[in-house]
């Protein structure tokens, strides 16, 4: 079973891998045989247009499943934040959205008319926790300065073996604020995992060595490492019931210190 962490200071828990659905083809079984498996953490975006099949696989278990989804950056406005969660609402088949998160920032509109759109949406009692995506460690900042009433409980960002720009200053600083990573595109598209049709280099030939010695796929060494990070959480997706379940396996297990600083070093 896929182990839970907390989110963000909020007391609750949510599992350390979710179920991504960007570019998600799957039909509703690959998202049902992750939430039995305990990857009960859906993540979506107005954008994907996958709500709706996101929606049709968790009826009925509605209570079982932690969903975020996302407004779109090209809807800031407090009026359109307000429209699309509405949409989003709708579309899911829920009454309310477990995390609602800004898909990436818009420096046109002010960062505090879409963040008191985004507490309105709490007041109403549509959504319960508020997240960013995309943001920078500035972006973050100033959205948290402008908060009132809730705090931002997670920035959905990319990270991977091959994509650690945020281990520079957004990362440690999620981590001192008890902010949770939600790190996209863990599997660097697929690149990270066996099957790659990417040439293997001197970095992936570790990951295989290391994946050979815990006896785990190279894809559930690649999700592990990124659980190694205190506040992290990995979003992979997959279309297929069979890589949904290995990426499950990713979890309730932990590479040894030694292990993820070879990884650091490979990926360096
Ligand atoms: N906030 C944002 O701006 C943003 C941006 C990008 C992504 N995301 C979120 O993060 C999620 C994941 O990111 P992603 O979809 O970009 O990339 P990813 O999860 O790193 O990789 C997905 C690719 O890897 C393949 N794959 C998955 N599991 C595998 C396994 N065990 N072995 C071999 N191949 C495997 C998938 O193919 P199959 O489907 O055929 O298995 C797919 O081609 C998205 O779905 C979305 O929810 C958010």
């Amino acid at each position: 079973m896929v182990t839970l962490q907390p989110l963000g200071n909020t007391g609750v828990q949510v599992s350390e891998i979710g179920l991504g659905t960007w570019k998600y083809h799957g039909g509703v079984e690959p998202l049902r045989r992750g939430i039995a498996l305990g990857a009960t953490l859906i993540d979506t975006a107005e954008m994907y247009r996958t709500e709706n099949v996101v929606g049709q696989a968790i009826q009925g278990m509605r209570d079982q499943v932690f969903l975020a989804t996302k407004v779109s950056g090209d809807h800031l406005r407090a009026d359109a934040v307000l429209w699309a969660a509405e949409a989003s609402l709708k579309l899911l088949g829920t009454e309310v959205i477990d995390l609602y998160q800004i898909h990436w920032p818009d420096n046109r509109v002010p960062i505090k008319e879409t963040m008191q759109a985004m507490e309105t949406l709490v007041d109403r009692g549509q959504v319960r926790y508020l997240g960013v995506s995309n943001f920078s460690l500035r972006e973050l900042q100033a959205a948290q300065a402008v908060m009132s009433k809730y705090p931002i409980v997670a920035n959905q960002v990319l990270y991977n073996l091959n994509a650690r720009d945020i281990e520079r200053d957004l990362l440690p600083y999620c981590q001192q604020q008890h902010i949770t990573i939600l790190a996209y595109t863990p599997l660097d598209d697929g690149r990270l995992a066996a099957s790659s049709r990417f040439r293997r280099n001197r970095s992936t030939q570790v990951l295989e060595r290391i994946a050979a010695e815990v006896q785990k796929t190279m894809a559930q060494v690649a999700l592990n490492w990124c659980l190694s990070r205190p506040y992290v959480i990995a979003i992979p997706k997959s279309d297929s019931v069979e890589r949904t379940v290995e990426n499950c396996q990713a979890s309730g297990w932990r590479l040894s210190a030694e292990q993820v600083q070879q990884l650091d070093a490979a990926f360096a």
